[in-house]
């Protein structure tokens, strides 16, 4: 199972994501992340997503930010979005049904309605900004990290 988490930069929110669900899955789930804009292409998460991790135990210093491409539509499984405007723009990447079925708001995913179903931007805020996503980020990972190892059971069984 291969899991892709995207944001717009992949600096903030998606290396985050990508941190706290790899560290609630097992070794042979595949978790990534991606930015829909390639501005911080090649640089490490933002300092303040860095420190947040790191406070809970979780190491995102060595991740680097790229844009999602077509053939991560293909390569992941399951493809969580932060908020709308991240959904909607890799959305109208898809070129097939099967793509697109992918694609999921992660706070929907998670059946978690907060902020209107999306994780806020935390750039321009202060550090309180990113330990609230970090927190939102942690509930719904676990919600969708339980439903995962469920569905894997079931199908091993
Ligand atoms: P992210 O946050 O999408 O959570 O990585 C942002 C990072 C950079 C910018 C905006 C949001 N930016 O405008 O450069």
């Amino acid at each position: 199972m291969k899991i892709l988490m995207v944001c717009l930069g992949n600096i903030c929110r998606s290396p985050l994501a990508e941190g706290i669900m790899r560290s609630k899955l097992p070794g042979d789930f595949i978790v990534d992340s991606a930015g829909t804009i390639d501005m911080h292409q090649g640089s490490n998460p933002d300092k303040r997503s860095v420190k947040t991790a790191s406070k809970y135990g979780i190491d995102i210093s060595r991740q680097t930010s790229r844009p999602i491409t077509t053939k991560d539509l293909d390569d992941y499984d399951k493809i969580y979005c932060m908020d709308l405007s991240n959904f909607k723009n890799v959305i109208s990447m898809a070129q097939n049904e099967e793509q697109r079925s992918k694609i999921s708001l992660l706070m929907e995913a998670a059946g978690l309605n907060h902020a209107s179903g999306e994780v806020p931007d935390p750039y321009w805020d202060e550090i309180d900004g990113f330990e609230k996503v970090y927190h939102q980020l942690d509930e719904a990972c676990d919600r969708i990290a339980k439903k995962l190892l469920i569905q894997k059971s079931t199908i091993n069984n």
